[in-house]
């Protein structure tokens, strides 16, 4: 029988309680990837609202923004921008604090990793604050890129990141809630 997309995602990602602290309920995507025809989806259903338009940069949030993001720059025919979190770059960056569900850090991306006007997709694996995808959005914009997009596999919509995405004026999009 042929599964829905829902169907496939829900059944490849794995949920860890307590991980990293005491009352999170951590999704886990690498059963996802690890699952070729779920992977392959998810990367097909992230990039097919841009099929044909120019993307000129996919941004990917470390770490696994990064796997999804590489994919989707491939698919595109875009390039790739790594958002990571502080002391990982190794030339002059733009750097911004955030907060997210279990914490607070610091990331950063190369000051010279998109021009003014580019347009750029921003990919994270999940959504749940905000806090962490807020953080790249004024990372990518003080650079002046133009935000085409955010996309996530998963959101936690009790959470608030997509409001709080939306009312940036940026465009979300994600797979399964
Ligand atoms: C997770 C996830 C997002 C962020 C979402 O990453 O991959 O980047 O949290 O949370 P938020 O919406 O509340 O900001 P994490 O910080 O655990 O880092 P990692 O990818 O390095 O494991
Ligand atoms: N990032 C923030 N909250 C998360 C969660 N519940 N599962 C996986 N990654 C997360």
């Amino acid at each position: 029988a042929s599964q829905t997309l829902q169907e496939t995602l829900l059944a490849a990602i794995r949920t860890i309680p307590d991980y990293p602290k005491p009352g999170i309920l951590f999704r886990d995507i690498t059963t996802l990837l690890g699952d070729a025809r779920a992977f392959r989806r998810s990367v097909d259903e992230l990039v097919h609202p841009y099929a044909g338009s120019k993307i000129d940069k996919i941004a990917g949030i470390e770490a696994r923004g990064f796997i999804l993001g590489g994919a989707m720059a491939h698919q595109l025919s875009s390039g790739f921008v790594p958002i990571r979190k502080k002391g990982k770059l190794p030339y002059e960056t733009v750097r911004v604090a955030y907060s997210l569900e279990y914490g607070l850090d610091e990331m950063e991306m190369h000051r010279d990793a998109v021009s003014p006007g580019e347009r750029v997709i921003l990919v994270d694996d999940l959504i749940a604050t905000g806090g962490t995808a807020e953080g790249a959005v004024k990372l990518l914009r003080q650079m002046g890129a133009e935000i085409v997009a955010a996309c996530f596999v998963i959101d936690l919509p009790d959470l608030g990141g997509r409001a709080k995405l939306e009312a940036l004026g940026v465009s979300v999009n994600t797979l399964i809630a």
